[in-house]
């Protein structure tokens, strides 16, 4: 089972929107857990409103991670995918600790690029490799060329680690699809969004075979 935590400093990041984005695609081809150790729960609340719930598991009440992870992993789950809330950055380590990488979603902008230092901090200190991924991106609005995540994502190469190529604009449909326990590719016809959730699983699909050849 391959276990990836979704965090970041900050809240309003799209944490969930990508846990929850990318446990849809995972179930398309194999199965995937969940666990939500934010205590504002958007995650539970989103797999409550879901109703096509094949392939997924939500796992409510968990004290022990390790303990949960040995459960689901005997069970046979493929994934484990562990969101969590910015508020308090210790809380983060068990999560941390319990992955064999970390998913950080950041905006792209100058605030946002330092806010994930603490994180990545705790990453080092846990020995757990963590790919940033920016999420809410605009394209090019008004005339003003957007060079703001190619800046972005150069500033976060030189200081911050390894950044997925593909990148998850800000569409509404990201947000829309919260309200029916969905993801944004399920409720749009456009491919966009499709194509951004593919790309982020392939990605992550990727790093885990990555990940798993190093530390072996
Ligand atoms: N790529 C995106 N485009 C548009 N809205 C997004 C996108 N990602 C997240 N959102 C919206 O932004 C808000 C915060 O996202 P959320 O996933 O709850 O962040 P976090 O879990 O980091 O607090 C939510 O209303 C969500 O629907
Ligand atoms: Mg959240």
């Amino acid at each position: 089972m391959k276990v990836i935590t979704v965090a970041a400093t900050k809240g309003g990041v799209g944490k969930t929107t990508i846990t929850s984005g990318l446990a849809v695609q995972i179930a398309k081809e194999e199965t995937v857990a969940m666990i939500d150790t934010d205590p504002q729960k958007s995650l539970e609340l989103w797999y409550s409103l879901r109703k096509n719930t094949e392939n997924m598991a939500l796992i409510k009440n968990v004290d022990d991670l390790e303990a949960a992870k040995k459960m689901l992993a005997e069970e046979g789950a493929d994934w484990l995918l562990i969101d969590t809330a910015p508020s308090n950055i210790k809380n983060l380590i068990p999560a941390i600790q319990a992955s064999d990488f970390v998913l950080i979603p950041t905006k792209a902008g100058a605030f946002d690029v330092t806010a994930i230092d603490p994180v990545i901090e705790l990453c080092h200190q846990n020995r757990k490799d963590h790919v940033i991924v920016i999420n809410m991106a605009y394209g090019e609005e008004n005339g003003i060329p957007d060079d703001m995540v190619a800046g972005t994502a150069k500033h976060l190469r030189k200081h911050s680690g390894q950044v997925l190529e593909n990148v998850i604009e800000n569409r509404k449909e990201y947000a829309s699809a919260s309200f029916s326990g969905q993801s944004a590719p399920e409720i749009t016809t456009n491919g966009k969004s499709a194509d951004e959730m593919e790309a982020l699983w392939l990605s992550v699909k990727k790093l885990a075979r990555r990940f798993e050849a190093v530390e072996e």
